[in-house]
């Protein structure tokens, strides 16, 4: 066997700064599988000696495609130092943008970053197969997802003010009260995003269809499913208990106070990546593996609390399955999750309190540490600080979606790479299944490493005796 290095690049649909090396044996196969997260800027070093207050608008930073996230789970961090629960108005309109961001997010997934696989297929052309190549030949699914990202991103813009608002959500409550005509706009719009989430269910519907096999036994692979719930269990993604359930969907531990995830979960760390290991400490490192995002939720959850989500779930439990654990199924619950955010965006748009002027408590820091928990459209997004007396802020913990799927999607990326990758007769299209593991999980490197910007994902081959023969390069 010829020692072999091939790299594509740049793998620029998803975000951030990466590279899976595959590592061949003796004999050629694969015996090995790394997903490395490359770069570090150490956010929460630079957090230390901040006043508490300021950390929403300082952590919105940390990324420039979650900056909604992280306003929301470090505002609820805020919350929780200053001991205060933020007037119901105020909880309105931050689950209302957290919404907007859940729908524009998973949109941004299927219909630019993934859609092109399924429709244009693994092995076609790469030059073609991406959102260009999409729009070129396949017009009208292209233009509906533009439409429904575009209708997430205007329910932000109209909630906070712009896109990216720094300082809408701040600790004790929000600083913009939603217009009527503002909230009137956004209700005109639904029923086209509704039609438009109701069509991209429909079509992968058709395409898990005809690929049943290859989706079934896509990175399928046993893990703990971790995610936010109601009290009754319901799929949740503002507040809620943590539940997490093994891969038959067995709950494991319920209602679990997030504020308390530091009994449950450890982070262990490994050479080759900056990105750390969470897992679950009761079954140590790595057995306690786990996954976040739309696919633990649905596992997670017991049932939805609106009619049209509800109904897609049972469909997706029906044929006797009670939980899903191929990977691929992480696009589907994405969908799901689409139609449950213009469902819930509905239902709080019609509440009266949306329109509410109480937005905002005012409080002196009254704990000593707080933590903010949310279901981030990638997965469960821990914002955690400790305060001085004054709320200077002495240390702060983020766990982001991407780390807590970090040995998940190097358990994914093994199985496929065994599965597809023959170094002996490499294809493109082997390395970009190998790809798509990790383009499920969507993952933000961006977050995780902390780096400013889009940078490349490569993939490398390398053999027993680690040197570079060839290269592949993907030009996007
Ligand atoms: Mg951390
Ligand atoms: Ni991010």
């Amino acid at each position: 066997m010829n020692a072999k290095t091939i790299t594509i690049n740049p793998v620029t649909r998803i975000e951030g700064h990466a590279k899976i090396t595959i590592h061949l044996d003796e004999a050629g196969e694969v015996s090995d599988t790394r997903f490395h997260v490359v770069e570090f800027r150490g956010f929460e070093k630079f957090c230390e000696g901040r006043y508490f207050g300021e950390m929403p608008q300082i952590t919105a930073r940390i990324c420039g495609i979650c900056p909604v996230s992280h306003l929301l789970a470090s505002a609820k961090a805020c919350d929780a130092i200053l001991g205060v629960a933020i007037p119901r108005p105020a909880r309105l309109l931050r689950e209302l943008m957290h919404m907007g961001q859940l729908a524009q997010s998973h949109a941004l997934s299927f219909f630019h970053l993934s859609a092109p696989d399924l429709l244009l297929g693994y092995d076609s052309d790469p030059k073609l197969r991406n959102v260009i190549g999409l729009i070129a030949l396949h017009p009208d699914i292209a233009r509906r997802g533009i439409r429904l990202r575009k209708f997430g991103q205007e329910v932000i813009q109209r909630v906070a003010g712009r896109k990216i608002h720094p300082d809408f959500t701040v600790a004790g409550g929000v600083n913009k009260v939603l217009k009527i005509s503002e909230r009137d706009q956004m209700l005109s719009e639904l029923p086209e995003a509704r039609e438009n989430a109701r069509f991209a269910l429909e079509l992968l519907k058709g395409y898990q269809h005809h690929h049943r096999e290859e989706i079934d036994g896509f990175a399928d692979f046993d893990s703990s499913f971790m995610g936010l719930v109601q009290p009754d269990g319901s799929l949740e993604h503002y507040d809620g208990k943590l539940r997490f359930c093994d891969g038959f969907g067995n709950i494991l531990q319920d209602q679990l106070n997030p504020a308390s995830y530091l009994e449950i979960l450890a982070e262990a760390t490994e050479p080759w990546s900056y990105l750390k290991f969470p897992f679950i400490k009761a079954q140590g490192y790595p057995e306690g593996i786990y996954r976040v995002g739309p696919l633990a939720r649905l596992n997670v959850a017991s049932k939805i609390t609106t009619p049209r989500a509800n109904a897609a779930l049972k469909e997706w439990r029906a044929e006797g399955w009670r939980i899903r654990t191929s990977s691929f199924y992480y696009h589907s619950a994405r969908l799901v999750e689409i139609v449950y955010a213009l469902e819930r965006i509905e239902q709080l748009l019609n509440d009266p309190d949306i329109t509410g002027t109480d937005i905002l408590v005012t409080a002196e820091p009254s704990r000593p540490e707080g933590v903010g928990v949310i279901e981030a459209p990638r997965g469960t997004l821990i914002h955690h600080y400790w305060v001085d007396e004054s709320g200077r802020v002495e240390k702060v913990n983020l766990i982001v979606a991407t780390g807590h799927n970090n040995l998940a999607m190097n358990r994914g990326v093994l199985a496929v790479a065994k599965k597809y990758v023959k170094a002996r007769q490499l294809q493109e299209g082997m390395l970009n299944r190998v790809e798509a593991v990790i383009r499920c999980y969507d993952p933000c490197l961006s977050c995780s490493t902390h780096a400013v910007g889009q940078m490349p994902l490569q993939i490398e081959l390398i053999d027993a005796d680690g040197v570079t023969l060839e290269c592949l390069q993907r030009v996007e």
